[in-house]
C-alpha cells in the first residue's frame, strides 16, 4: 500500500516509559557464550531494560500515554482512537488498548491493539492518519509497547542479547496546523513467516525464533527500498526530512541505510546502545528522547521506517507539531 496526502495532521505530543531495571552485555555474558565486545560491535547494543515480575505491557503503555496527552495539551475525553501495537500484550484478549484508555479516562475512544511485529508503530501511524483524514477521528493515541524479555529463549544467544522492554507513544491530531504532505508505504510477505516468529499457539515454549541473516539481509534490502518509495510518492528527496526514525535492530542495519540513502548520520536517531530492540517501541522510544533533549523541532520533517515479522515493513513520512519540551513541562 502506498499513496499521500495534503493534510493539516501531525503529531503534537510524545511519551515514553522504560522498566526501571538494566541488564548489561555483561550480564548475559556472564550465562551463556557470548561477550560485551561481541554484542557491541556487532549488533551496536549495550545494555536494555526489562520488566519486573509484576510489570506487563499495559503498564508500561499506560506510562507513555500518559506522557504523551500531558505534551499534547488535550484531555482523555478528546481521544477518539486508541491504538497498541505490540506484539507482547498482557492476554490475548481485552486488547492492551482497551486496558490502557480505560485507565487513562479516554471513555469516548475506539480501542484495538495491533499486530504487526517490530513494524507496528508505523501500520499504528498509518491507521492513525487514515482515521484522521476520513474525518472518524480527531485524535488518535498511537502506542507502541513490548515486553520482549516475556518471550525470549535466554539460552538462544543469537536472539536473547537483542531484545528489550518499553513503550513510546504519539498523538496524531488533525489540528497540528501544517499544510504538508504525509505520506505511508506499507507492506507485507507471509511467505517468509517463518524467518522471524514466535509460534504462540503452535508450540510451547513462546519463544522468538529467527533466521538473523536472512531478516538482516531482507532488513538491509527493504529499508532503503521503502524509504526511496515513501519519498517519491511524497514528491520529496532525502534532503527533505530532517530526522529518519528507523526501527532499532542493528546499528550495522542503520548504518547501511545511512550510507546508501545519503542522508547525513547526525540526522538519523537511534538509542540502541541503551535500548536494544524493543519492537514496537523502538521508533517512538527515539521520539520521545530527541524530543526532550530539543533536537526535534516543531515544523520537523520526520520520516520513520521499520520493519519486522510477517515479514513486513512501512514508512511514514510526516510533520513534527509537537510544542518544544520547555514550552509544555
Ligand atoms: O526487529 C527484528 C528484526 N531482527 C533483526 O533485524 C535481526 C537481524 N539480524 C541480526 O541483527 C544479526 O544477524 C545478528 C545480530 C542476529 C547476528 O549477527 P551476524 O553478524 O549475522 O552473526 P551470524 O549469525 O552470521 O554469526 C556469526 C558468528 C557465528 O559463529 P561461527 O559460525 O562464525 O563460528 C555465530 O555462532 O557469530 C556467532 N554468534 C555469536 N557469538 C557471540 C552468534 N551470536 C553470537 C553471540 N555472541 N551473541
Amino acid at each position: 500500500m502506498i499513496g499521500a496526502l495534503r493534510s493539516s495532521m501531525g503529531v503534537i505530543g510524545v511519551g515514553a516509559a522504560v522498566p526501571e531495571r538494566v541488564m548489561t552485555n555483561a550480564e548475559i555474558a556472564a550465562r551463556i557464550d557470548t561477550s560485551d565486545a561481541w554484542i557491541r560491535e556487532r549488533t551496536g547494543i549495550g545494555e536494555r531494560r526489562i520488566v519486573a515480575e509484576d510489570e506487563f505491557c499495559s503498564d508500561l503503555a499506560l506510562a507513555a500515554a500518559e506522557r504523551a496527552l500531558e505534551r499534547s495539551g488535550i484531555a482523555p475525553a478528546e481521544i477518539d482512537l486508541v491504538l497498541v501495537a505490540t506484539c507482547t500484550p498482557d492476554a490475548y484478549f481485552p486488547s492492551v488498548a482497551a486496558l490502557v484508555a480505560d485507565r487513562l479516562g479516554a471513555h469516548a475512544a475506539a480501542a484495538n491493539d495491533l499486530s504487526a511485529a517490530c513494524t507496528g508503530f508505523v501500520y499504528g501511524m498509518a491507521s492513525a492518519v487514515t482515521h484522521v483524514q476520513s474525518g472518524m477521528a480527531e485524535n488518535v493515541l498511537v502506542i507502541g509497547a513490548e515486553t520482549m524479555s516475556r518471550i525470549l529463549d535466554w539460552d538462544d544467544r543469537g536472539t536473547c542479547i537483542l531484545f528489550g522492554d518499553g513503550a513510546g507513544a504519539c498523538v496524531v491530531s488533525a489540528n497540528a496546523q501544517s499544510e504538508r504532505v504525509v505520506a505511508l508505504e506499507l507492506g507485507s510477505d507471509g511467505s517468509r513467516a517463518d524467518d522471524l516468529v514466535v509460534r504462540a499457539l503452535r508450540a510451547n515454549p513462546n519463544v522468538i525464533e529467527m533466521n538473523g541473516r536472512e531478516v538482516f539481509k531482507f532488513a538491509t534490502r527493504v529499508m532503503v527500498d521503502s524509504v526511496t518509495r515513501v519519498l517519491d510518492v511524497a514528491g520529496a528527496t532525502i534532503d527533505d526530512v530532517d530526522w529518519l526514525v528507523p526501527h532499532q535492530a542493528n546499528i550495522r542495519i542503520i548504518d547501511h541505510a545511512t550510507k546508501k540513502l545519503g542522508i547525513d548520520p547526525s540526522k538519523v536517531l537511534s538509542n540502541l546502545d541503551r535500548y536494544g530492540n524493543t519492537s514496537s517501541a523502538s521508533i517512538p522510544l527515539c521520539l520521545d528522547e530527541a524530543w526532550a533533549d530539543g533536537r526535534l523541532q516543531k515544523g520537523d520533517r520526520v520520516l520513520m521506517v521499520g520493519f519486522g515479522g510477517g515479514l513486513t515493513w512501512g514508512s511514514c513520512l510526516m510533520d513534527w507539531a509537537a510544542e518544544p519540551a520547555g514550552k509544555v513541562q
